[in-house]
């Protein structure tokens, strides 16, 4: 997909269906990072319509964040408590805010939609620039494993089926580039549409490895936000670095 521009893949368009169906861990996920915010602030990179970030505030964090879509950043103006957000649209991992916080956090598989190792690993530095002396870069995301099979790089999944419409998933994954190419295609009867996105699937272990460039060590590994333990059937994680 040689066509893909990250800084449109999240625009009008996603951005006005992007909280139709609620992934479900926001209360998990916000109690979680709550916990971590210890001088009341928090940096949420990719902060897009405030899924996180607006359950967050309720537990009386101040939340600041950083977005490269201004059309998810409109949809969060646009909620309750949204307009209030210090929001900077720009690039997770180059942007400078200029202020330290301890706790900044990329979740629902973020860190994917950094295309190269040097962007991540950029991402990371960045995080790090942004932490206090004792503050926690938090990470959640998928682990590869769970999207692509070894014997499965093309392939074709089955969102929904309607009368009126199919929604697919089309994919192929390249394990030289780590690029998973996405097509999210509903077919329906008025029309149809694609959403494309293109995601660079790294390891829990290659994170350590990048978190290790930027000067952080993983603290904790979980499952997610109950704080399962992480085991080899883990399908994702919630891994946690510091100083
Ligand atoms: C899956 S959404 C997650 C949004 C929000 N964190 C949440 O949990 O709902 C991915 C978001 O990352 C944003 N994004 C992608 N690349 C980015 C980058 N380099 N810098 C900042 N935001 C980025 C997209 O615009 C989109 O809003």
């Amino acid at each position: 997909m040689t066509a893909f521009d990250p800084a449109k893949a999240f625009g009008p368009d996603v951005a006005a269906r992007y909280d139709d169906d609620p992934r479900g861990d926001e209360a998990d996920g916000a109690a979680f990072l709550a916990g971590l915010a210890t001088d009341g602030t928090a940096l949420e990179f990719a902060i897009g319509t405030g899924r996180m970030a607006l359950p967050l505030v309720g537990h009386g964090v101040r939340v600041d964040g950083i977005e490269l879509a201004p059309a998810m950043v409109e949809q969060l103006r646009s909620k309750p408590g949204g307009a209030s957000l210090d929001v900077t649209i720009g690039d997770m991992s180059r942007v400078e805010l200029g202020r330290k916080y301890p706790l900044v956090y990329l979740v629902f598989n973020t860190i994917f939609n950094l295309l190269t190792a040097d962007d991540q690993i950029r991402c990371f530095e960045n995080a790090a620039n942004h932490l206090t002396d004792d503050g926690v870069f938090v990470i959640e995301t998928a682990i590869p494993s769970a999207w692509v099979k070894p014997d499965r790089h093309d392939y074709v999944g089955v969102n929904e089926v309607g009368v009126a419409d199919v929604t697919l998933d089309v994919c192929r994954y390249d394990p030289v580039t780590q690029l998973l190419e996405e097509n999210h295609v509903r077919l329906g009867t008025a029309g149809i549409t694609m959403n494309p996105i293109t995601c660079r699937l790294v390891t829990p272990g290659e994170l350590d490895l990048m978190g290790r460039l930027a000067g952080l060590r993983l603290v904790e590994r979980l499952q997610d936000w109950r704080r399962t333990p992480f085991t080899a059937t883990s399908q994702a994680h919630v891994s946690i670095y510091g100083r």
